[in-house]
């Protein structure tokens, strides 16, 4: 069971009071060292493609293995609304990753409008189609409209989708989107759910360590 914790824009807790948990957790950049240096396993939440080079603002797979990072988020959903990550821009950076030696979590999921319209394996053949399976590649399955919302998908629509993905790429499948500690469970209870991608619930610290037990116990 693998569990991370994305604090995107938001500043976390403290790294010491995360000590000794079996979790992987992404900060922003700026707190990336004070996690390494507090013993965590520490993913940055992008990672750009090229070693070095005129990218302002973007930061190479060399750059975070220099400060000690073990791995790298990429293509979440925030990253493909907001800041025009495609399919293809995906592929770059996950390669390259893990080409430097970076371990990644890739992004796939469906918005609210593609389920409806009975697209999501449609969407998740698309956007795995980029990738290849490795040993250091892991797959996180985040429906759009479950993330930040409260909605979480049913530990059967995760299961679904999971075993969907499964068939067509070798990796663990996390699950994302609202995981909290009073649903953990029923998630992981379910034979493809290789662990969760936790948001919210991860910037505090007793829920992510409830969150953190619940896999334990299932693992
Ligand atoms: P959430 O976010 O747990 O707050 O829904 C999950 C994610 O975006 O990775």
């Amino acid at each position: 069971m693998i569990i991370a914790g994305n604090w995107k824009m938001f500043r976390g807790p403290d790294p010491a009071a995360l000590a000794g948990l079996d979790a992987i957790v992404c900060p922003p950049y700026t707190r990336l060292r004070e996690c390494v240096d507090a013993g965590l396993v520490t993913y940055a939440q992008n990672v750009h493609w090229e070693r070095e080079g005129a990218y302002t603002g973007e930061i190479s797979a060399s750059l975070l293995l220099e400060l000690g990072v073990t791995g790298s988020l990429v293509g979440h959903s925030e990253r493909r609304q907001y800041f025009g990550e495609t399919d293809e821009t995906v592929a770059l950076r996950t390669r390259a990753a893990l080409d430097a030696g970076l371990q990644v979590i890739a992004c796939v999921g469906e918005t609210m409008q593609e389920r409806e319209a009975r697209e999501t394996e449609d969407v998740l053949r698309r956007q795995l189609s980029v990738l290849e399976a490795h040993q250091h590649l892991v797959i996180a399955y985040e429906p759009v409209w479950a993330i930040g919302t409260g909605l979480t998908a049913t530990p059967e629509m995760a299961q679904e989708a999971h075993a969907f993905i499964k068939s067509l790429l070798d990796a663990p499948v996390l699950y994302g989107g609202s995981v909290k500690p009073d649903n953990a469970a029923a998630l992981f209870a379910q034979p493809d759910v290789a662990g969760g991608l936790v948001g919210g619930a991860s910037l505090d610290v007793d829920s992510f360590r409830a969150i953190c037990e619940a896999a334990r116990i299932h693992s």
